[in-house]
This record gives structure tokens, C-alpha cells and sequence, in this order.
């Protein structure tokens, strides 16, 4: 029998996939894709990471279990939905029954997408979340997918989405469906120590920009409720992704400075890890809303930005680097929502809140953040990558595509909102 009728939602799931965490987890994953009946994989993985040699370190341990493998590295940085097809065609003349992602967020959303597209084949679009896409829920149970982050930033290992840049439409978007998760995500930091002091910044503050933005969303029993099937992944601030949030808020503010001063640094490079896989749990059930939203147009539509420390030659904005350049404004904008959360924020980063005023307060969380953004090389603002109050327009129209999450953002945000932030996030210092 059922109760009463409420009319907002009472109920939250927490999804994660399992994690293997540790020093030299990676040791493990013959024994783990075996676990997994795995018997032949794909290896997805970029260049620049298979020249660093831990693709084939994976294939050696595959083969000491039996396990034949091979391996693609042609994953887009800040991938394409055209080059996520071609990893697919690629992928459908080869003959596996698992895979294993070896990378940053690139190669983890690649090779989610190559699952999907090779046991379900249409064109990616169909599958990418409306209005970009199509929106169409994938069809069914997907291979084994083992993830290897060889970042701490996106926490894709225990993620229900993939996120790419639609060429055509010049936007990025995602592909989000709890079927996308991996089977298994292997957190091993000991594969985190190559990444150069860029990277690690801006991967750490995707970390961050997650858990920010997962510990104050709309709360999920403020939303419309839903029935089990039409529940959204994203169903905003609970309980428990509130826990996995502020610990990652707490790890990055102590050990991001540390891990991009010395990228030896293990017990930082050991806590980003975790930061960045509990900020994944945080954010794959809670969900992102304004910096994510914005980002996408930010990083889609880069003129002639050319970050360092990033084997690049072409105009990109790091992942980590687009969802933080506006989180100060917008977490100032979000502020009168929920104060408590935003102060908790700052003071997990290090600001003694309790000492205070009032007007001081409301700054609290955007000065955590651009002063650890100054610290850790962060351009000032979206001046400093080649926007001007000319784009707003442009950018703004771009963050309208993202109502998904724009739909989990605390409070109404429109046009004139956005131009608001925008504006705001020009230049902080
Ligand atoms: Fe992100």
C-alpha cells in the first residue's frame, strides 16, 4: 500500500562503482579483469600517456593472467564527439569483451562512449543529453569497463557520464546514464605522479569546482518528485553526497598548494586521489549546476588559448581551469541560499568563519577560491584566456544549453543572472 502523496521528493539514491584504491592498485588488474570475466580487452588511452608507458605496463599485467589485450591511443584531450566516433569505428574491428580506460577524464569518457557505441551502435548524438543530443537512454548492460585515472580531477571512474565538444554545434555536452559506470575504477596516486604542475592545478580544481558545487545544488527533497524510472542521476544535495563533498572541499584546500609545488609530494598526491574519487561520488549523485553549465561554452568556444604544462599546440581551456574560473562568482551569486553551506565551505578550505563579519562572510568561499586559484597559477579571470564583455552574449547563449544543469542550480539563474557571473568572473585580481 502506498502513503501519502508528497509532493516533493522524499527519496535519494547513491550510485557509485567500485573502487580499488592504493600504491600500486594498478598491480592488480590482471587478477580484477579476470574477476570481471574478462578474457580480451581494449586498452583506450592517449599518446601522450601510452609514450609515458603505463598502457603497456596495463598489458603486461593482463598477460601474466592470460588476458590479451590491445591497445588504442588516439583519445582526444578535451575530446570531440568526432574523434569519441572514430575510437568506436576503430573499436568495432577488434574483438574484446572488456575495457579498460588508462588516462585523464579524456580517456575515461572516451572509452565509456566506445561501450556504449560499440554494444549499441547509432551516432553519439543520440545518445548526448538534450537539447544538444537526442537525449536517448542507452539501451541496455554495457562490457566490464575497468577506469585507471591518471588524474586527480574528474573522479569518470565512479561517473554515470561522459562529456565531449559537439563540433557542429560548437558546445560541449554529455552523455549521462547510470549503465555508463564503470564496473571497477582503479585509484592508484602512484599514477598521478607524472602530471606537470598545470595539470595538476587544473585538475585539482575540478575537484574542487565538483564538490562545491555538489554540496549546494537545489536539495533533492526540494525538487519535483519522480518515479524510480524518471529519478535523474543528478538529484541534488543529500545526506550522504554531503559527506563525500566536504572531505574532498577539505583534501584539495590542504593539499592541492603542495602536489603542484612538488609532484612527488605522495601524501598529497595520495590525498588529491581520494579527493577527487569522493568528490565523484559527491557530484555523480548530487550533481554540478552554474560553474559546470558555464564551462561548456567557456571551454567550446576558446579562440587562441594555449595552456602550459598541456602536450598541446592547439587552443584549449583545461577542463578544471573553465568550471573554476567562474565558481567564484557564481558561488558568490549562490550565496543567501544556503550561507551555512557556503561558510562550511570556506572553512573546510581553511578560513577561520567564526571570526567574521557579516559582510566578510559573504565573501568568504569566492576569496578561498581565487586565493588558492592565484596559488596555483590559475589564470585571474576569463579575461586572462581571451573573453571580453563581448562574448557574454555568446556565452551565456551557450550555458542556456546546459538545463540539466542549470535545473540544479540553488536558485533561478537566466540570461541576466549569467550575464551577472560573467562579468564578475573577468578578472579577480
Ligand atoms: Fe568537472
Amino acid at each position: 500500500m502506498k502513503g501519502v502523496t508528497l509532493p516533493t521528493e522524499t527519496v535519494f539514491v547513491m550510485e557509485m562503482s567500485p573502487i580499488k584504491f592504493g600504491l600500486g592498485a594498478t598491480d592488480e588488474i590482471g587478477h580484477d579483469a579476470r574477476r570481471l570475466g574478462v578474457g580480451k580487452v581494449l586498452i583506450v588511452t592517449d599518446r601522450n600517456i601510452a609514450e609515458l608507458g603505463l598502457p603497456d605496463k596495463v598489458r603486461a599485467l593482463l598477460a601474466e593472467e592470460g588476458i590479451k589485450s590491445e591497445i588504442y591511443d588516439g583519445v582526444e584531450v578535451e575530446p570531440t564527439d568526432r574523434s569519441m566516433e572514430d575510437a568506436a569505428a576503430y573499436a568495432r574491428t577488434k574483438d574484446f569483451d572488456g575495457l579498460v580506460a588508462v588516462g585523464g577524464g579524456s580517456a575515461l569518457d572516451t572509452c565509456k562512449a566506445v561501450n556504449l557505441l560499440t554494444c549499441y551502435p547509432a551516432p553519439l548524438l543520440d545518445y548526448i543529453n538534450k537539447p544538444v543530443g537526442k537525449g536517448a537512454p542507452v539501451p541496455g548492460p554495457l562490457k566490464p569497463l575497468i577506469a585507471v585515472p591518471t588524474t586527480a580531477g574528474t573522479g569518470s571512474e565512479t561517473t554515470a557520464v561522459a562529456v565531449t565538444h559537439v563540433v557542429e554545434q560548437n558546445v560541449k555536452a554529455g552523455v549521462s546514464h547510470r549503465l555508463l559506470r564503470p564496473a571497477l575504477g582503479v585509484v592508484d596516486p602512484l599514477n598521478t605522479l607524472t602530471a606537470p604542475p598545470e595539470v595538476t592545478a587544473a585538475a585539482g580544481a575540478d575537484i574542487l569546482t565538483h564538490a562545491i558545487e555538489s554540496y549546494t545544488p537545489r536539495p533533492y527533497n526540494a525538487r519535483a518528485k519522480h518515479p524510480p524510472p524518471d529519478r535523474p542521476a543528478y538529484i541534488g544535495a543529500n545526506p550522504a553526497s554531503d559527506i563525500w563533498c566536504e572531505k574532498a572541499i577539505e583534501y584539495v584546500g590542504r593539499y592541492l598548494r603542495r602536489a603542484v609545488l612538488n609532484g612527488m609530494d605522495l601524501e598529497a598526491r595520495v590525498h588529491l586521489a581520494l579527493a577527487a574519487n569522493y568528490a565523484g561520488i559527491g557530484f555523480g549523485n548530487a550533481g554540478v549546476h552554474v560553474p559546470h553549465a558555464v564551462a561548456y561554452p567557456i571551454a567550446g568556444l576558446v579562440r587562441d588559448y594555449v595552456p602550459a604544462g598541456y602536450r598541446t599546440r592547439h587552443p584549449l581551456v583545461p577542463h578544471g581551469m573553465s568550471v573554476i574560473l567562474t565558481a567564484p562568482a557564481a558561488f558568490r551569486f549562490t550565496y543567501a541560499t544556503a550561507p551555512e553551506r557556503h561558510l562550511r565551505a570556506a572553512e573546510l578550505l581553511g578560513v577561520p568563519v567564526a571570526e567574521l563579519t557579516e559582510t566578510e562572510r559573504r565573501e568568504a568561499l569566492p576569496r578561498a577560491l581565487v586565493s588558492l586559484m592565484r596559488e596555483v597559477g590559475i589564470p585571474s579571470g576569463l579575461g586572462a584566456i581571451g573573453y571580453s564583455e563581448a562574448d557574454v552574449p555568446a556565452l551565456i547563449e551557450g550555458t542556456m544549453k546546459q538545463p540539466r544543469l542549470l535545473a540544479g542550480a540553488p536558485r533561478a539563474v537566466g540570461a541576466l543572472e549569467l550575464q551577472g557571473i560573467l562579468r564578475d568572473a573577468m578578472r579577480y585580481w
